[in-house]
C-alpha cells in the first residue's frame, strides 16, 4: 500500500479522458497543497506510447496546463498495489479493470464521478468520435471530480 495517496486514472485508449483527469487532478492538488502521486492508463493497448490526442492537448492548454508530454500506457497488475486508487472514467472500464483485479489488490477500484455524492454510478463519456466541445464536458467533469477527491483525501 503507497504511503502517500496514489490514484491511477483509467479510460480506454489512455488518450482522451484519463490523461485529462490525471491533469485535473495534478492541479487540484498543486492548489490545495496535496502531495499525491498521480498517472493515468487505458485499458485497451491501442494508443501505447503515443501522447494524448491533439484534442485533450488543446483542451488542457486552454487551461494553462502542458499535458503534450505524456505517453499512452495500458494498466498493468502491478497497478492494483502500487496505487492507492485506481479509478474508471466508465462502467465498461470498471468492468475490465476488475476483471484483471489480482486476488489480494489493495487498491480502491471505483468510477471516477463517484467522489460526486450527486453523480454517482455516472460516467465520463468516450469524447474520441465526437468534436472539440465533447472534450470541454471531460474537462468540466474531471476538473470536478479532481478537486473533490483532494477534498475527500485532505479529509481522509
Ligand atoms: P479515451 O478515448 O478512452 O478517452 O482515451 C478513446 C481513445 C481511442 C479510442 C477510443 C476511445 N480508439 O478506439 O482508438
Amino acid at each position: 500500500m503507497p504511503e502517500k495517496p496514489a490514484v491511477l486514472f483509467v479510460c480506454l485508449g489512455n488518450i482522451c479522458r484519463s490523461p485529462l483527469a490525471e491533469a485535473a487532478f495534478r492541479h487540484a492538488c498543486k492548489e490545495a497543497g496535496l502531495d499525491a502521486i498521480a498517472d493515468s492508463a487505458g485499458t485497451a493497448a491501442y494508443h501505447v506510447g503515443e501522447p494524448p490526442d491533439p484534442r485533450s492537448i488543446a483542451m488542457a492548454a486552454s487551461k494553462g496546463i502542458d499535458i503534450g508530454h505524456y505517453r499512452g500506457r495500458q494498466i498493468v497488475r502491478d497497478d492494483f498495489t502500487r496505487f492507492s486508487h485506481i479509478l474508471a472514467m466508465d462502467h465498461s472500464n470498471l468492468l475490465n479493470i476488475e476483471s484483471i483485479r489480482p486476488n489480494g489488490a489493495s487498491a480502491h477500484v471505483g468510477l471516477l464521478l463517484d467522489v460526486i455524492p450527486a453523480r454517482r454510478g455516472q460516467e465520463i463519456g468516450d469524447p474520441y468520435y465526437g468534436g472539440q466541445e465533447g472534450f470541454e464536458i471531460v474537462w468540466n467533469d474531471v476538473a470536478g471530480a479532481g478537486k473533490a477527491l483532494v477534498e475527500s483525501l485532505l479529509e481522509a
